[in-house]
């Protein structure tokens, strides 16, 4: 293992000291918490999946297996990107043989997975119980449930087989709370806390952990949706409304959730498995 050695360089007086990296390691970038690390993530051509995508590979990632279902759109997430290291398959993430094509993909391409990112979701419609459709239902429970539970079917083989690693699941803050006219999406992010637990018990033994993070309202398109939906036109008031629920008083960044999902993947997180982690400008407290 290579390390970096940080040398306080003696400042000349009246000017502050600076911070240099000095001696035969200097070489190594100081940010390599992923170096040799393999990572799918779904849902990639999306906010927080390209969000994450990026420090992923800022981080070192040795390859980065891009997860979506339009090719169009992973191609334009890819674009910018080191090809050498980034890779992507478009698959539908509800449907089995999508699956387990993707998962041969990115082993084919990079040799391995160490760490899943199981991102990918749909909001459903925006209407109280009585008025949600059922196809919408269903198709809802598909995407953030099942999409979920065959990623971690199809991946703990490669996990196990890279000799343990990490799977990171977005819920939300709606898999902790209810909100009206959500059904759908409230029901299936509770549901995917019960497949990380799951997931967790059963990988433990393999060295495979499993996590989920719950942000509350990020400031991408899904957020531009939903506020569409609560108040058509007013997207602005649906905000505020939803703002006013953060004592931190804002929406999150997709940047923000990729620091978090980074800290997952990573070995700074060596201990954590089973864990229900809100990042959520407190509004779940
Ligand atoms: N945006 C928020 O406020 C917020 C808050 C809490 C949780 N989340 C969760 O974060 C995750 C990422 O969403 P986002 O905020 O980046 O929104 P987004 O809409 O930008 O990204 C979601 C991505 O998932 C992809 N996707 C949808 N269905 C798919 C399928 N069947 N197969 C493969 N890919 C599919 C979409 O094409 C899209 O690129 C979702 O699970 C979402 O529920 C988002």
């Amino acid at each position: 293992m290579v390390s970096v050695r940080p040398v306080r360089e003696p400042a000349p007086l009246g000017r502050a000291s600076r911070l240099r990296f000095a001696g035969p390691f200097v070489a190594l970038p100081l940010r390599m918490r992923l170096k040799d690390r393999v990572a799918v993530i779904t849902g990639a051509a999306g906010g927080i999946g390209l969000a994450a995508a990026k420090r992923f590979v800022s981080e070192g990632a040795a390859g980065v297996h891009l997860v979506d279902l339009d090719e169009g759109a992973l191609r334009g997430a890819a674009d910018g990107m080191n090809p050498e290291r980034v890779s992507y398959s478009a698959a539908d993430v509800s449907r089995d043989a999508d699956v387990a094509r993707y998962v041969k993909e990115a082993r084919e391409r990079h040799g391995r997975i160490d760490v899943l990112f199981l991102n990918a979701g749909i909001e459903g419609a925006i209407k109280p119980l009585e008025d949600y459709p059922e196809e919408t239902f269903d198709r809802v429970m598909a995407v953030n449930v099942k999409g979920v539970w065959l990623g971690l079917k199809r991946g703990f083989p490669a996990l196990r087989d890279a000799g343990g690693g990490s799977v990171i699941i977005t819920s939300s803050v709606g898999g902790m709370k209810g909100w009206p006219s959500l059904s759908a999406y409230i029901a299936s992010k509770h549901a995917t806390v019960g497949l990380m637990r799951t997931g967790a018990r059963e990988g433990a033994a393999h060295g495979i952990r499993v996590n989920s993070i719950h942000p509350s309202p990020v400031d991408n398109r899904m957020m531009r949706s939903i506020e569409e939906g609560f108040a058509p036109g007013a997207g602005a008031e649906a905000r505020a409304g939803f703002e006013h629920e953060v004592p931190l008083g804002r929406y999150g960044t997709n940047e923000e959730m990729a620091d978090l999902a980074l800290f997952l993947a990573s070995d700074e997180s060596r201990f954590i498995t089973g864990a229900v982690i809100p990042i959520d400008g407190g509004m779940t407290s």
